[in-house]
C-alpha cells in the first residue's frame, strides 16, 4: 500500500512546553523611531505593556507618537478598537530622547538602521545602562546577532526579535538564536511574541533568518526582470498577486519595506552568502541614491499621496 500522502504539518511554531520560561516582562524599551520601532511600539503597548520608546530628537521621538495613535485612528474608524482602547494604549507609551530613559526596561527592542557599527554602539550603551536581568533584543533582519551579543557584558542575554512589516497586522516574529544566547532568553522572547498575539518561530543567527533569506532574492529577482523589459512593473506586481495569491507584488512590497533597507538586507544577504542573485540589482541603488526609497519618502517604483 501507498503510503498516505502528509500535508505540511498543521502544528503552531513553537509548540507548547517547547519554549516556556516566561520572565516577568512589565516595561519594554524601543529605540528607534522609524516605521518598524513605530509597529513595535503599538503592538507591545497594545498587548498591555508598558512602553519607552526613544527617538534621537523630540521629533522623531513624538513621531512614534502621532504613528501609533494613526494607526489606532484607523482601527477605531474601522470598528476594531474602542476610543476607550486606543487612549489606554497610547497612555502606556512615553517617549523620550534619552537612552537612560530605558534603564527600567525588562527588554529592550532595537530597531535602529540596519547598519551594524550604529548598532554595536548603542547595544554597548544599552549594556551599561540597563538593570542586569533586562534582555537585550535586535529588530535586524540580517545582521549577525552574535555580534551585537558581544560587544555587550551580557551575551547570553541577547537575541533577534525580529518582526514584519506593517508590525501590527503581521502576525509571524522570527525569534533569532545566536551560539551565545540562553535557553532562558530565547524562552522570555518566544513567549513576549506569543503575549503580543503573534506566531514566534525560532530561527539560528544566519543572514535573512527564514524570511528575508528567501524572500529577498525573489524581490531582487523582479527588479532585474524589470530591468530587461520583461514587463512592466504593474504586470509582474499584478503577476504575482494573481498567479502566486500574494496580497502585493514585489514592487509594491519593495516600497512598504523601503529600497534603503532593501538594499542594506541584500548587501548583507550577498556578504554572508555571496550568491549573485543577492547583489543588490543596479536600478535599486539608483534608487536610492535619487531618494526615491519607497512609501517613506513618497517614491519608489510608485508614487505615494504624503499624509
Ligand atoms: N498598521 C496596522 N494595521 C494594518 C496596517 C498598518 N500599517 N496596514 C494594514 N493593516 C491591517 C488593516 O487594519 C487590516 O486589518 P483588519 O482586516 O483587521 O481590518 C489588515 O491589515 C488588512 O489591511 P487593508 O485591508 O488595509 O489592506 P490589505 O488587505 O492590502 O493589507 C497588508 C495590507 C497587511 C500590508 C497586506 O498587503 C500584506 O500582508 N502585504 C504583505 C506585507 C509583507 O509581506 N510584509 C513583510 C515584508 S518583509 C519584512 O518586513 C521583513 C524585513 O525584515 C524587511
Amino acid at each position: 500500500m501507498p503510503a498516505p500522502l502528509v500535508g505540511p504539518p498543521t502544528r503552531k511554531p513553537c509548540s507548547e512546553g517547547e519554549y516556556d520560561r516566561p520572565m516577568p516582562i512589565t516595561t519594554v524599551g524601543v529605540v528607534g523611531s522609524g516605521i518598524m520601532g513605530t509597529g513595535i511600539a503599538e503592538v507591545a503597548a497594545a498587548a498591555g505593556y508598558r512602553v519607552v520608546a526613544r527617538g534621537r530628537t523630540p521629533q522623531s521621538a513624538e513621531s512614534v507618537l502621532a504613528g501609533v495613535r494613526r494607526s489606532l485612528d484607523r482601527q477605531v474608524e474601522r470598528g476594531k478598537r474602542t476610543e476607550a482602547e486606543r487612549d489606554e494604549i497610547l497612555g502606556r507609551i512615553t517617549v523620550t530622547t534619552e537612552l537612560k530613559d530605558l534603564a527600567q526596561a525588562d527588554l529592550v527592542i532595537e530597531s535602529v538602521v540596519e547598519d551594524l557599527a550604529v548598532k554595536l554602539e548603542l547595544f554597548e550603551e544599552l549594556d551599561s545602562l540597563c538593570q542586569p536581568a533586562t534582555i537585550l533584543a535586535t529588530n535586524t533582519s540580517t545582521l549577525p546577532v552574535v555580534d551585537i551579543g558581544m560587544v555587550t557584558g551580557r551575551p547570553q542575554q541577547v537575541c533577534g526579535i525580529h518582526f514584519f512589516n506593517p508590525a501590527p497586522a503581521m502576525s509571524l516574529v522570527e525569534v533569532v538564536r545566536p551560539l551565545t544566547a540562553s535557553q532562558e532568553t530565547i524562552s522570555a522572547a518566544v513567549e513576549f511574541a506569543r503575549s503580543c498575539g503573534k506566531e514566534p518561530v525560532v530561527v539560528e543567527d544566519r543572514a535573512g533568518f527564514i524570511v528575508n533569506a528567501l524572500l529577498f532574492p525573489y524581490l531582487n529577482n523582479a527588479v532585474h526582470l524589470l530591468e530587461r523589459g520583461v514587463a512592466t512593473k504593474e504586470d509582474i506586481d499584478a503577476a504575482m498577486v494573481g498567479g502566486c495569491g500574494f496580497p502585493m507584488g514585489p514592487f509594491a512590497l519593495l516600497d512598504l519595506v523601503g529600497l534603503d533597507t532593501s538594499v542594506a538586507i541584500l548587501e548583507a544577504l550577498y556578504a554572508e552568502h555571496r550568491e549573485p542573485q543577492c547583489a543588490p540589482a543596479p536600478l535599486l541603488r539608483r534608487m536610492v541614491a535619487a531618494g526615491h526609497l519607497g512609501r517613506k519618502s513618497g517614491r519608489g517604483f510608485y508614487d505615494y499621496q504624503r499624509a
